[in-house]
């Protein structure tokens, strides 16, 4: 069977969304298989802008199945609001994923408002979903082909935190919304396994990013789900194996939302030229976006992690004219240099990163469209992480649109 995962290395916003839709065009079915409304996956498309938090960037082509898993943690307001402008019969949702209801985003304000332990969420109570389902008492789609039990569950959960708000309107609200979407919400695991046998192909698309891993990533400051393909079987209910190739997504240099340790994080104006030209905001939140160099500390950890077997760099266009150009390859931490990524964010903030510096270009790159014409400087860079990582570059992406993309040939 013909597969691909897809997942951000660094702290999300690599342009999974650009190369999920890019790709979609050869698969039969898109899959999303963890996080919520939190991910802002940007698509251009028909000389359109779409931004998608919860389908999958496959909904823009109107060939594909798109399909939601029960890893995923889902806001039935927010899923209303952007299915408007697609089509409800290219959607499958797991009858086993989380819903995300006010109560769940009540909970995350309130624990981002107590600022000795503020994460810098999204809001979007990604958190509190998890956090419930892991406690068993959460709410999941299933709930929604029976609305008198709905309600029931919920009022449980509400009265159990004492929240006050009602249940009866919520659930009215919903309704018409509900009814439409019963058809789609099915047994994940059965409907790829039919899928398989049929021969179709599928493309697994990750959310946020490895070093937002709640395991793996940079713990407290992580979102709370595995953007790992590696989880993706248990998070739609197939066997191990299914996915053979997991192209893992570098953005050229570093961003990330929110608190949290980032070492090779810029103290000078090159982010604010870099946040302009790349429009470094995040795509839910609107929050500017901290900005770095390229960590391949960070990078080697999320590549063995995420099992990825070849890669995708991506906003490249967007490094000609920086100065200095700089790759940060390991880390000084208690007088030693370290290659891994220290456990506890306060070691990891104390690391000082050590850099090698790499000769700019200030060629525009957003036009060129294959390796060789790339200018030398650029390839050199490229070369040092292919090198580093020890995997292929196969896809370099110059622009947003979906024809600015190199394919490597590597023969
Ligand atoms: P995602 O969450 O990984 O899908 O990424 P986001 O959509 O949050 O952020 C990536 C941003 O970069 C979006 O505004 C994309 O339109 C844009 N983008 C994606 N690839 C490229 C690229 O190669 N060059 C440039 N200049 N922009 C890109
Ligand atoms: P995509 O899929 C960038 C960050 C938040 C915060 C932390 C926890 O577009 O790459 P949460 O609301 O998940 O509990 O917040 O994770 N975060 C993201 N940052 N891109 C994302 O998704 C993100 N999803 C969550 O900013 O620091
Ligand atoms: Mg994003």
């Amino acid at each position: 069977m013909k597969s691909l995962a897809i997942v951000g290395l660094q702290f999300g916003d690599e342009g999974k969304g650009k190369l999920t839709d890019t790709f979609a065009a050869n698969y039969d079915l898109v899959i999303r298989y963890q996080g919520g409304n939190n991910a802002g996956h940007t698509v251009y498309a028909h000389g359109q802008k779409y931004v998608l938090h919860l389908l999958p960037s496959g909904i823009i082509h109107a060939h594909t199945i798109n399909v939601m898993g029960n890893g995923m943690v889902i806001d039935l307001d927010a899923l209303e609001k952007e299915l408007e402008p697609f089509h409800i019969h290219q959607l499958r949702i797991s009858d086993r994923a989380h819903i995300i209801t006010p109560l769940h985003r009540y909970l995350d304000a309130q624990a981002e408002g107590n600022t000795s332990r503020k994460i810098g969420t999204t809001l979007k109570g990604i958190g509190p979903a998890y956090q419930l389902k892991a406690g068993r008492i959460g709410l999941r789609m299933s709930s929604l082909f029976n609305l008198e039990r709905f309600k029931l569950e919920l009022k449980q959960l509400y009265d159990f935190y004492g929240f006050n708000e009602d249940v009866e309107a919520y659930v009215q609200r919903l309704t018409p919304f509900i009814q439409r979407l019963r058809p789609a919400i099915v047994d994940v695991g059965s409907l790829l396994e039919a899928a398989k046998e049929k021969g179709q192909s599928m493309l697994f698309e990750g959310a946020q990013g490895m070093m937002l891993d709640l395991d793996h990533g940079t713990y407290p400051f992580v979102t709370s789900s595995h953007p790992s393909p590696t989880s993706a079987a248990i998070d739609v209910g197939i066997p191990q194996g299914w996915i053979s190739r997991t192209l893992g997504v570098v953005k050229a240099y570093t961003t990330r939302v929110g608190e949290g340790p980032f070492p090779t994080e810029y103290d000078n104006g090159v982010s604010q030229s870099i946040r302009e030209r790349a429009h470094e905001y995040g795509a839910t939140t609107g929050r500017p976006r901290r900005i770095g160099h390229l960590d391949l500390v960070m990078l080697k950890h999320a590549v063995r992690v995420a099992g990825v077997s070849e890669l995708a760099v991506t906003l490249f266009d967007i490094l000609s004219g920086v100065e200095p150009l700089k790759i940060c390859t390991h880390y000084r931490f208690q007088d030693n240099e370290i290659t891994t990524v220290p456990a506890h964010a306060d070691d990891l903030k104390q690391v000082t990163p050590v850099y090698q510096t790499f000769s700019s270009w200030h060629e525009d790159l957003s036009t060129i469209r294959t390796y060789d014409a790339l200018p030398e400087a650029a390839k050199t860079y490229l070369r040092f992480i292919e090198m580093t990582l020890k995997r292929p570059i196969r896809f370099i992406s110059v622009g947003p649109q979906r024809e600015q993309l190199i394919e490597v040939k590597h023969d």
